[in-house]
C-alpha cells in the first residue's frame, strides 16, 4: 500500500501514534445508479492513496479493457464488483470503507441507491455523522435526492454535503449549479435540515474532490476532501447526560463487582452520583476500570467497567444514568417504523423490540400514518410494507428507559424481531412516552375472578378450537357446549362467522385483519374467563403468533388448544358453506389454505382427527380433558 506519509519511512512508531489519535469520521453516501456514487468514493479512495498496489494494476488493466473513460482510469470499476452482488441480493448490504488521510480517518458506508433500499441506508446512515449527497448536475434535484435526505434527516445526521456531479458536462455552469442549491435548499428547509455545504464537482475528472478546480474559479467553498477532513464531528452524545446500557455483570470473584458496557452518551467519573434504570436504585462511581488501568474520566464511545460504592442490583439490559439527568421510564411510546422485510408489519402482533442490550416483547398499533418519502406526505395506512415508513403507537409488555432519538441516538433507537424467525424486520426511532401508561390505572375490583368462580361449581377456562374453514371446528364446539351446559356449567360460544357480524364486521381477511380479528377475541375470551365462564372459541386462527396471544392472555392451565385437524382435500371436498368452489374459480381471495396461510398448532392440548372420529366422539374428548384438568368435575 502505498501511504502519503514519509513518517512511514522514518518514523513508523511516530507514524502510528498520529494515526491513532487521529479523529474519525464516519460518513455515508447516497445517490442513485448513475449519479457516479462509485466514481467518487473510488476517487477519494485512490487519491487518499488507500487502494492497494495490486487493486492498482488490475483497475488499469481493467479500465483499458472495459473502462468507460478511454485511457483515463475508471474509479467505479473499483466497487462494481460489490454492485453487482448487490443488484441481485435483497440482503441488507451496506459496504463500509476505511481511508485515511493525515489528518483524519474516515469510514464511508457505500448503500445501493436503487429506490426499494430504504432499509440499506438505515443500517448505513445509523452510525454517520456526515452524509455525502450526489446530485447529477444535468438531473437536478430528483425524487431520489429528496426520499435520502428525508431519511438522513430521519435518521438525525445533521450534516450534509451535497456534491452536484458531473459538472464537467454541463460547462461548469456556474447557473446551473446555483439552481440546484436554490432548489435543494428549498426542500432542506421543509425538512429541518440546516447544516448544509455544496460542492461542485467532478468526480470522473477529479474537479474540487482534493484540489480546487480551475474550471470552477466562482466557487470559493471548500473542496469536497477538506470538508471531510476539516468538518467538526459532533460530540452532541459526549456533552449529553451520562448513558451506559449494562452489557454484563463481570464478577470474577466475591471482593469485585463491575458494570461493563460501553458508554453511549456523556461522560462519567469517580463520584459521580448514578441511577440504575427502570429499578432507580441510586448509587456513586467508586473507579472505571478499564484493561489499561483505571481512568479519571470516560466518555460516550469507549468501553468500560464501572464500580459503584454500594452493592446495588443491576443486570444486564440495565441502564446505568447521570444521578442527576436520568432516562425516562415507560411502556408505551409513539415512534417512526421504518419496515425492513417482505412481510408486511401485522399490527397487533406480538414481536420482539431491542432497545440497546434490552429485549422485550411489543405490539405495534395501526400506523398514525405512513410517510410518502417523496412529496413528504402524510398517508392512510394500515400496515406498513418493505421499505415503508410510518409513524404508529408501541406497546411494550414492561416499562424500559429510553431517551427521544432526537436526545440520544443510541437509547432513543431499536429495532424489531419476529419471534419465531428471529430475523430483523423493522427498525425505529423512539419520539416520547405516551402519559396514557401513567394515567390509566387498574382499577380494584371487589369481585374477582375467584369469588366468581366460586359461585359456579367449575372453574374458567378457554377451549379454542382452530383449524381450515370446514374441517368443522363449529360442529365440534356447538356439541360440546350443549353437553357443558347440561352439567351446569356456564358458557359462551364465540364463533369467527358469527362475530364477524358484529364486534368485527369492519375486518376482512387480509393478514393484517386476521391478527386483529383474533387479538380482539383474545382480548374478549379473557375478559369472559375473568366473568368465570367456559368460553368456547371457533375461530380458523391461522397464525401461531395470535393463539400463542390468546393463550397467554389468561393464566397457565385455563387455555385448551384443539387443533381440529382436517386435511385440506378433505375439507374442500365438503366445501358446506361453498366458498372453497368459489375461491378456486377466483371469486374469492386470501381464502385460507388456497391463497392464505394455515400455520398448524405444533403442541395443541387435543388435536381431532375428523377423518377417523364422528364430531360426537371429538366433543367426548375435549369433555374428558376437561374433567382431567378439574375444570369441570
Ligand atoms: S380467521 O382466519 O380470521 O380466524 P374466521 O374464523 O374469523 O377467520 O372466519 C372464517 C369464516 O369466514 C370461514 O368459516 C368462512 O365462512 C368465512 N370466510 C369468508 N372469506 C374467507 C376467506 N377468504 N378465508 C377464510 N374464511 C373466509
Amino acid at each position: 500500500m502505498a501511504h502519503v506519509s514519509d513518517l512511514i519511512a522514518v518514523d513508523i512508531d511516530e507514524y502510528l501514534t498520529s494515526h491513532q489519535y487521529k479523529s474519525l469520521l464516519r460518513f455515508i453516501t447516497c445517490g442513485s445508479v448513475d449519479d457516479g456514487k462509485s466514481t467518487l468514493i473510488g476517487r477519494l479512495l485512490y487519491e487518499s492513496h488507500m487502494v492497494f498496489e495490486d487493486h492498482l494494476a488490475q483497475l488499469e488493466a481493467d479500465s483499458a479493457k472495459v473502462g468507460t473513460q478511454g485511457t483515463d482510469l475508471d474509479f467505479a470499476l473499483l466497487l462494481d464488483g460489490l454492485t453487482a452482488e448487490r443488484e441481485q441480493g435483497i440482503t441488507i448490504d451496506v459496504a463500509y470503507r476505511f481511508f485515511s488521510t493525515e489528518k483524519r480517518k474516515f469510514i464511508v458506508a457505500d448503500t445501493p441507491g436503487h429506490e426499494q433500499y430504504t432499509r440499506n441506508m438505515v443500517t448505513g446512515a445509523s452510525t454517520a455523522d456526515v452524509a455525502v449527497l450526489m446530485v447529477d448536475a444535468r438531473k437536478g434535484v430528483l425524487t431520489q435526492t429528496r426520499r435520502h435526505s428525508y431519511l438522513v434527516s430521519l435518521l438525525g445526521i445533521r450534516k450534509v454535503v451535497v456534491a452536484i456531479n458531473k459538472m464537467d458536462l454541463v460547462d461548469y455552469s456556474e447557473e446551473i449549479y446555483n439552481a440546484i442549491v436554490t432548489e435543494f435548499g428549498e426542500f432542506a428547509e421543509q425538512i429541518g435540515l440546516s447544516d448544509i455545504t455544496y460542492v461542485p464537482v467532478s468526480a470522473l475528472k477529479g474537479d474540487n474532490i482534493v484540489e480546487y478546480s480551475v474550471a470552477t474559479p466562482w466557487y470559493d467553498g471548500p473542496t469536497l476532501m477538506t470538508y471531510l477532513e476539516e468538518v467538526p464531528v459532533d460530540d452532541d452524545v459526549a456533552a449529553g447526560p451520562f448513558r451506559m446500557p449494562v452489557q454484563w455483570v463481570n464478577r470474577p470473584n466475591l471482593d469485585f463487582r463491575g458494570f461493563s458496557g460501553r458508554i453511549v452518551g456523556g461522560s462519567i467519573k469517580p463520584g459521580d452520583p448514578i441511577r440504575v434504570l427502570p429499578a432507580g436504585t441510586t448509587s456513586t462511581v467508586d473507579r472505571i476500570v478499564t484493561m489499561d488501568g483505571d481512568l479519571d474520566v470516560a466518555v460516550a464511545g469507549q468501553s468500560v467497567t464501572i464500580t459503584l460504592t454500594d452493592e446495588i442490583d443491576a443486570s444486564r439490559g440495565d441502564l446505568m444514568c447521570a444521578g442527576d439527568a436520568p432516562a425516562e421510564v415507560a411502556d408505551q411510546f409513539e415512534a417512526h417504523v421504518v419496515w425492513m422485510h417482505e412481510d408486511e408489519m401485522l399490527p397487533g402482533r406480538p414481536y420482539l423490540l431491542k432497545v440497546g442490550t434490552r429485549t422485550m416483547g411489543v405490539t405495534i398499533a395501526h400506523p398514525k400514518y405512513r410517510v410518502d418519502v417523496n412529496s413528504l406526505e402524510h398517508l392512510a395506512a394500515n400496515t406498513l410494507e418493505l421499505n415503508e415508513i410510518g409513524v404508529c403507537n408501541l406497546s411494550l409488555d414492561r416499562p424500559i428507559p429510553f431517551d427521544a432519538y432526537a436526545d440520544n441516538r443510541d437509547t432513543g433507537s431499536f429495532v424489531i424481531i419476529d419471534k419465531r424467525t428471529q430475523n430483523t424486520v423493522g427498525a425505529g426511532m423512539l419520539h416520547f412516552a405516551l402519559r396514557r401508561s401513567h394515567n390509566i390505572h387498574w382499577q380494584d375490583v371487589r369481585v374477582d375472578k375467584a369469588a366468581r368462580a366460586d359461585q359456579n361449581n367449575h372453574q374458567p377456562g378457554v377451549v379454542w378450537f382452530t383449524g381450515l374453514s370446514g374441517s368443522g371446528k363449529s360442529t365440534i364446539a356447538n356439541i360440546v357446549e350443549s353437553k357443558l351446559h347440561t352439567l351446569g356449567v356456564r358458557t359462551y360460544l364465540l364463533d369467527g362467522d358469527n362475530v364477524r357480524h358484529g364486534l368485527n364486521r369492519d375486518l376482512g381477511f387480509t393478514d393484517a385483519d386476521r391478527v386483529e380479528n383474533i387479538r380482539r377475541i383474545a382480548e374478549v375470551s379473557g375478559l369472559m374467563v375473568d366473568a368465570g365462564l367456559v368460553v368456547l372459541v371457533s375461530f380458523i386462527s391461522p397464525f401461531r403468533a395470535e393463539r400463542r396471544l390468546a393463550r397467554e392472555r389468561v393464566e397457565a392451565g385455563e387455555f385448551i388448544e384443539v387443533h381440529v385437524d382436517t386435511p385440506l382435500d378433505i375439507a374442500e371436498e365438503r366445501d358446506p358453506k361453498g366458498l372453497y368452489a368459489k375461491a378456486r374459480a377466483g371469486e374469492l381471495t386470501n381464502f385460507t389454505g388456497i391463497d392464505s396461510p394455515y400455520e398448524a398448532p405444533e403442541s395443541p392440548e387435543i388435536r381431532v382427527d375428523t377423518a377417523a372420529m364422528t364430531a360426537e366422539e371429538a366433543a367426548d374428548q375435549v369433555i374428558a380433558v376437561l374433567r382431567a384438568r378439574g375444570t369441570i368435575s
